[in-house]
């Protein structure tokens, strides 16, 4: 009789599969009939089916390491489910009681076993361990976390045990493949990888939502005292980056088109399911590049790649054909799979923001916020766009905000008759639920209208000390600009550039369909938490 064709009970009971190999035998099965490879990870061991030579008389021996994620304790066997982060699914582990000490939920564990055919229906393939090796006991009793549904807020509260559920870490493998894709793009497109600073001396967007960096033995107390003056850690104060643009810019002045996936980080008080007071921002700086539409070219021509690259990729696959239960607090998933076809269709809508407007103002009824040009779109604005003109399917580009609105550095369009108001060469690019996933603009790269742009923002202020003293430049004559350096980038063979930044972290919550920020972020900083 076929084992396969056995009562579950019969066949475990039969002891055929149980009890320790001889280590030769083990070994020599190990190294002929299985590539190391092959055992490297749970995903892989899945994955494997054992070709016809593989008999039930000679079943392969493997060894894997993994942890625990349930035990179900039958009379005289446990099935175990290990898990190693690789895939959603676990691997099932028949192990003898007696062999099961130390077997409990979280433990971190070697097995080794016959790699055999299972008469369940969840699973192509079983382990039937004859080893177990116990590398990191858990206190299954204290662990917290559990196979059972486990809501997000609760998880949330144990950032550095989350990445251990099986859903955290295909969105780990995810971003992961994403980063990689990005790469890969970039460099079809010889765009060179920079790294712009994280400590800077300026507020990029001129918007103030700027951390200060200061030492820790520097108190704010001492900072301000006389005897500390001009003896600041670094002389004047300066902040966490909030965008790498500026920096970016310079660079592109060296090596041409530019791109960096860097941190960012913003002091917004928004206690939203899109704001993160650290994200990931993907930036990328185009030059000798005359017109915006380029930049949108690359912007889309780069996030259909990366669809397009992903979509066959395990973690993808894993979510998008996830169970209910990995799956009840994301997006439905027919709506996740509706924002990969519209990633990868070919062609997206641009229109203008005085378009959209008048689309607004023509459902004007249906917002809180009256649309008024001039102002700011809201998200229930984003959101009635992204799915009026992009069908909530494809992305949507709005182009020529009002100049007012906008950061200095943009580069204003030329009044016409239909367009009097003072707007600039820009874009935010808008999808369903998530809003604006990234912004460009071509640069104004001529100097006086550049200085004009900043006088107007109030943007070329003076550096200061940490005391708020004026600090003189190098020569002693007058004040300097913390933007003096960016200024200078103007003087000196500055062609037309242009170039956008992506939230990286908001794009990935688009398309696996999470549904907050804090959760696509291992460990997520916002307004009032940062836990470890
Ligand atoms: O639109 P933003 O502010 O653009 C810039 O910073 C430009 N200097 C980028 C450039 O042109 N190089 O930010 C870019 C993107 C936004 O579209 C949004 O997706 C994301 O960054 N973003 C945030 N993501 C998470 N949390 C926040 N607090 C974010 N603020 C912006
Ligand atoms: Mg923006």
């Amino acid at each position: 009789m076929r084992p396969a064709a056995l009562g579950r009970a019969s066949r475990y009971s039969q002891g055929r599969v149980f009890g320790i190999s001889h280590p030769d035998r083990f070994r020599r099965c190990f190294s002929h009939e299985i590539s190391q490879e092959t055992c490297s990870s749970v995903a892989k061991l899945l994955q494997w089916k054992p070709t016809p030579d593989h008999v039930a008389d000679n079943p392969p021996q493997v060894v894997i390491n993994g942890f625990v994620r349930s035990v179900r304790s039958m009379k005289s066997i446990r099935f175990v489910a290990l898990g190693d982060g690789s895939s959603l699914a676990p691997l099932q582990a028949i192990v003898d009681t007696k062999h099961a000490e130390g077997l409990t939920v979280g433990a971190a564990v070697r097995l080794s076993g016959a790699w055999v055919s299972s008469p369940g229906a969840s699973q192509s393939h079983e382990l039937h361990v004859s080893k177990v090796e116990v590398l990191g006991p858990s206190d299954a009793k204290t662990f917290p976390i559990q196979k059972k549904y486990q809501t997000p807020e609760f998880l949330r509260t144990l950032p550095h045990l989350r990445p251990r559920t099986p859903l955290n870490a295909a969105l780990l493998r995810f971003r992961s493949d994403a980063i990689a894709s990005l790469t890969q793009f970039f460099a079809s497109r010889t765009f060179t990888q920079t790294h712009p600073p994280i400590i800077t001396s300026s507020d990029c967007e001129g918007a103030g939502e700027v951390f200060t960096v200061t030492p820790a033995t520097e108190t704010a107390d001492q900072a301000n005292t006389d005897a500390k003056k001009d003896d600041s850690f670094f002389r004047s104060k300066k902040y966490l980056t909030v965008s790498g643009q500026l920096h970016l810019e310079a660079l592109s002045q060296s090596v041409g088109n530019v791109w960096t996936l860097s941190p960012a980080f913003r002091a917004e008080r928004s206690d939203t399911s899109r704001h993160l007071s650290e994200f990931y921002m993907l930036e990328a700086e185009m030059s000798f590049v005359d017109n915006l539409g380029a930049v949108m070219d690359l912007t889309e021509d780069m996030l259909r790649f990366l669809a397009k690259s992903l979509y066959e990729t395990a973690a993808v696959k894993e979510l998008l054909s996830r169970s209910s239960q990995s799956g009840s607090d994301l997006a439905p998933l027919d709506e996740v799979r509706r924002r990969w076809e519209g990633l990868m269709d070919p062609s997206w809508p641009r229109i203008t923001y005085t378009e959209a407007l008048g689309l607004l103002q023509k459902n004007a009824e249906m917002f809180t916020e009256k649309p008024t040009w001039g102002m700011n779109l809201q998200s229930e604005h984003e959101k009635f766009i992204a799915m009026s003109v992009g069908g909530g399917q494809k992305p949507v580009f709005v182009t020529d905000y009002p100049r007012d609105i906008k950061a200095f550095y943009m580069r204003p369009n030329q009044p016409t008759a239909e367009q009097p108001n003072a707007t600039v060469e820009c874009f935010d690019l808008l999808v369903p639920e998530v809003c604006e996933i990234a912004g460009g603009s071509m640069r104004e790269h001529r100097l006086e209208p550049l200085q004009d742009a900043m006088k107007r923002h109030g943007i070329l202020k003076p550096a200061m000390d940490v005391n708020g003293n004026v600090i003189p430049d190098a020569d002693g004559n007058g004040p300097t600009s913390n933007l003096d350096w960016y200024v200078d980038l103007r003087r000196w063979g500055c062609p037309p550039h242009g170039g956008f930044g992506l939230g990286f972290d908001r794009l990935l919550c688009y398309l696996s369909g999470v549904q907050t920020i804090r959760d696509i972020v291992a460990f997520p900083r916002w307004v009032g938490r940062c836990d470890c």
